[in-house]
């Protein structure tokens, strides 16, 4: 620890802590704009100058004395930047200085010099780091002390030639907007592109008062570009899908978790007149930082579309609206002669634990074993231990099946920290450092602790030592081949993965003194494979960190939702079913003679096949209790956007039941919570950030073919309702179907041509992509959020004038 004195205040920090933290850990402010907390601290700003001295020692090693015997203070002739200074032992920093006033005012009128002064019509008005600090710090009709003269009046700014002039609408995506002008060249955008995910792709151009933030890439590649628009301190950098929706002011802002992956980001829901208009990354140091990706930031227009207020019934075979009267006496009617054994209750992969109880337990009286959750995998993704993130950052190696940055985006990025070797900051008062100097610009990734495999190249080969492609459906296999390597016996062949790649990536792990094992849908899909992960783990010590397909996949199987027997989501064997939040893949629906759906807006399976609809929640109007990939319980908090008539799982299920006449397991959320609560001990009120909850569960595997066809379907962050937005669309441009170029040819397919490939989800048009990275056989198409990993049957149909 080292001690120092700020202003009047002694305090005590790490060594290594900047002087920015320091001033902020004594409870003092200073402004500043480049430094951001997780990327690196580079001075360019000079917003937080500051006054700095530090004792000396003299040539006997003693300390210089000044005349009262204590160690004299030599004052650097400068001010420093707070930032990019290290503390030391002794020293002295003065935050209250005229002279660090006057710099502080004088750098908010060098920045405001150039910027545009269009806050009125700025999305970053009221939320600007800019106004903010020229309100605090900037030249208004103020007074400081002048050491000579007294008091000294200083009146606004001085700048009064016309302002540098640059592009104000350059789109950098479909989901980005630059305004040059606006640009304070903090570089906090650049720095998160080469240090967060890794892709060099912005970066400043010319130089000097002509400098502007440019790219060779059109459009950013999407993934993680969002996060520089919170990251931007200024209206510079803005969210297309929210430009102009309000002032910042006048958004309602949720805090709640992002349900798109199973890692369950913290983020704001900011909304206006009963509409979602943005999402912004919220903090969360332990699991997702500040970051969130792409498709939880962006993918939020189909909470908007053709949302249902009143129940629709099938009458003549249209989908007319209702009463709700009118929908219990349809159910009544024909829900009287159902068989309650025959009865399917599936919900889809975002609904909390809450719902999931009701769910479960209604199955349980009615004693039938069609119950389930959507994209629940054949092993339950809880039957293997849960790690955190941070246990991922104290590892020395990490050996990944499956694509992190499509499967938990979160994750990906939580994986450059650890390639970097970066653990995780220290904590002060003011929480995260907001200039940590363990972070440097270019930190080289070390290679050395990664070996990853997947069915593709994924990004995370970029920065792997050991790395393969396997072909689909031979996950288990190669996890059979590492488990032989680790215990010296020889090995089975792996498809696409030479035995050499095998054997260095088990010596590496082997070698390691901590490790992360990191498994995918595809392996959690096939319950030997994810047994073997278990048994490496067990046997050679290693932290699993589990990437399930549903979000909530740990707190749906905790609330008993998981389907050991019966037909699950998206299997046929049900006489009458009700799918809450999700339809199924419309084969699922045959011998059911009665379809009931609840969702927030039709979908083409429910207006074709539907025989009562309910209105539904999304899940960011929910509130309820969901558990992470690491065992983290959170709880959801409602956005104020649910249309009036709109019920949550727990509540549509009752509507179901009371109008069949069966005993309801609970009517509204907090007594199903209470039920939980009861059950399984679960915390009746959680605190903001979450709480470790791993409680054992015993579930078996569900047995039964892994492969079912020569389609792989890939991971993908986004979902198919996303799809429904035509930004995300635009964005993503023309669904690749990617196909090895010996496999085309045997097929007769060719680079670019356009097609359909009916798949058991649907038809999907699709535009031929040669790959020769992939192996033969199997072609392989974003999954969208749908039988992510597995192997399905296809159909490829094309148009009449589908060539390229
Ligand atoms: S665009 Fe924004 S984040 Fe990027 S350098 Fe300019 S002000 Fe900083
Ligand atoms: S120089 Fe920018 S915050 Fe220190």
């Amino acid at each position: 620890m080292v001690k120092l004195r700020i202003n009047d205040r002694e305090i005590e920090v790490p060594e290594g802590t900047s002087v920015l933290d320091a001033v902020f850990h004594a409870g003092y402010d200073i402004p500043y704009f480049c430094s951001e907390r997780h990327l690196s601290p580079i001075g360019a700003c000079r917003m937080c100058l500051v006054k700095v001295g530090t004792p000396r020692k003299g040539p006997d090693g003693e300390w210089i004395k000044d005349e009262d015997g204590r160690p004299k203070i030599f004052w650097f002739p400068k001010l420093m930047a707070a930032c990019t200074t290290r503390v030391s032992e002794g020293m002295v920093v003065d935050t209250l200085a005229d002279e660090v006033k006057k710099a502080q005012a004088g750098m908010v009128e060098f920045t405001l010099e150039n910027h545009p002064l269009d806050c009125p019509t700025c999305d970053k008005g009221g939320a600007c780091e800019l106004q903010d600090r020229a309100y605090e710090y900037g030249l208004f009709e103020k007074y400081y002390t002048e050491a000579q003269n007294g008091l000294k009046k200083v009146l606004y700014s001085r700048f009064e030639f016309t302002k540098r002039h640059a592009d104000k609408h350059h789109k950098l995506s479909e989901f980005i907007i630059l305004d040059r002008e606006r640009c304070i060249h903090c570089k906090r955008c650049v720095r998160y592109f080469e240090e967060i995910p890794g892709e060099e792709v912005l970066d400043f151009i010319e130089r000097g008062n002509h400098t502007f933030i440019g790219s060779e890439e059109w459009p950013l590649p999407t993934g993680f570009s969002g996060n520089i628009t919170d990251l931007c301190p200024v209206g510079a950098l803005l969210d297309l899908t929210a430009r102009f929706r309000a002032r910042n002011w006048e958004f309602e802002k949720t805090p709640t978790f992002d349900l798109t992956d199973a890692a369950m980001s913290a983020i704001w829901v900011d909304s206006r007149s009963g509409r979602i208009e943005r999402i912004r990354a919220r903090e969360h140091p332990e699991t997702n930082e500040i970051w969130i990706s792409d498709a939880a930031r962006f993918g939020h227009g189909w909470t908007k579309e053709g949302r249902l207020e009143r129940p629709l019934l099938r009458k003549d075979g249209e989908l007319v609206e209702v009463s709700f009267e009118e929908a219990a006496d349809f159910l009544r009617s024909r829900l009287g002669g159902t068989k309650p054994e025959a009865f399917g209750l599936y919900l889809a992969a975002d609904g909390t634990m809450e719902e999931g109880y009701a769910f479960a337990e209604a199955a349980r009286q009615l004693k039938t074993e069609h119950y389930g959750f959507e994209n629940a995998t054949r092993h339950p993704a809880s039957a293997l231990p849960a790690a955190s993130f941070a246990d991922l950052l104290a590892s020395d190696f990490a050996l990944v099946v499956g694509d992190p940055a499509e499967e938990m985006p979160v994750l990906y990025l939580r994986l450059q920290e650890f390639l970097k070797g970066v653990t995780p900051a220290p904590r002060y008062f003011h929480g995260t450092p907001i200039a940590d100097l363990r972070l440097e610009e270019r930190m080289p990734r070390r290679p050395e602790r990664l070996a990853a495999f997947a069915a593709y190249p994924t990004r995370l080969f970029a920065f792997a030592g050991v790395k393969g492609v396997y072909a689909p459906g031979a996950a288990g296999a190669l996890l059979a081949a590492l488990q032989a390597a680790m215990d010296g016996r020889s090995l089975p062949e792996v498809p696409g993965v030479p035995e050499a790649a095998v054997r260095e990536a088990a010596e590496r792990f082997l070698g390691a003194k901590t490790r992360t094992l990191i498994v995918g849908a595809e392996v959690l899909d096939d319950p030997e494979a994810a047994e073997r992960v278990a048994a490496i783990a067990r046997a050679k010590g290693a932290h699993v960190l589990a990437m399930p397909p549903a979000a909530n996949a740990r707190g749906l199987e905790l609330a008993g939702l998981f389907p050991e027997k019966g037909a699950g989501f998206g299997e046929a064997g049900a006489q009458a079913v009700f799918y809450y939040g999700a339809t199924p893949p419309a084969e699922a629906l045959q011998g059911a003679s009665l379809k009931v759906f609840a969702l927030p807006a039709l979908d083409g399976l429910a207006r074709a096949e539907a025989d009562l609809v309910l209105p539904a929640k999304t899940y960011y109007e929910k509130r309820g209790l969901v558990l992470n990939a690491e065992g983290r319980l959170f709880e959801l908090r409602p956005a104020p956007t649910a249309p009036v008539g709109a019920m949550d799982g727990v509540e549509a299920l009752a509507f179901l039941l009371a109008a069949w006449g069966k005993r309801v397991p609970a009517r509204s959320v907090p007594e199903a919570r209470t039920r939980l609560h009861e059950r399984l001990k679960v915390p009746l009120s959680v605190p903001e950030e979450g709480v470790l909850f791993r409680p054992r569960v015993r579930l078996s595997a569900r047995r039964g073919a892994v492969s079912g066809g020569d389609l792989y379907l890939r991971p993908s962050m986004w979902r198919a309702r996303m799809l429904k937005d035509e930004r995300v669309r635009r964005a993503l441009g023309e669904t690749p179907l990617f196909v090895h170029p010996e496999t085309a040819r045997e097929q007769g397919l060719a680079e670019g041509m356009r097609l359909e490939v009916a798949t058991p989800y649907g038809r999907v048009p699709a535009v031929v992509t040669l790959d020769e990275a992939i192996a033969p056989g199997v072609l392989q198409l974003p999954a969208y959020g749908r039988g992510t990993g597995r192997r399905v049957p296809y159909k490829v149909f094309v148009p009449s004038g589908g060539a390229a």
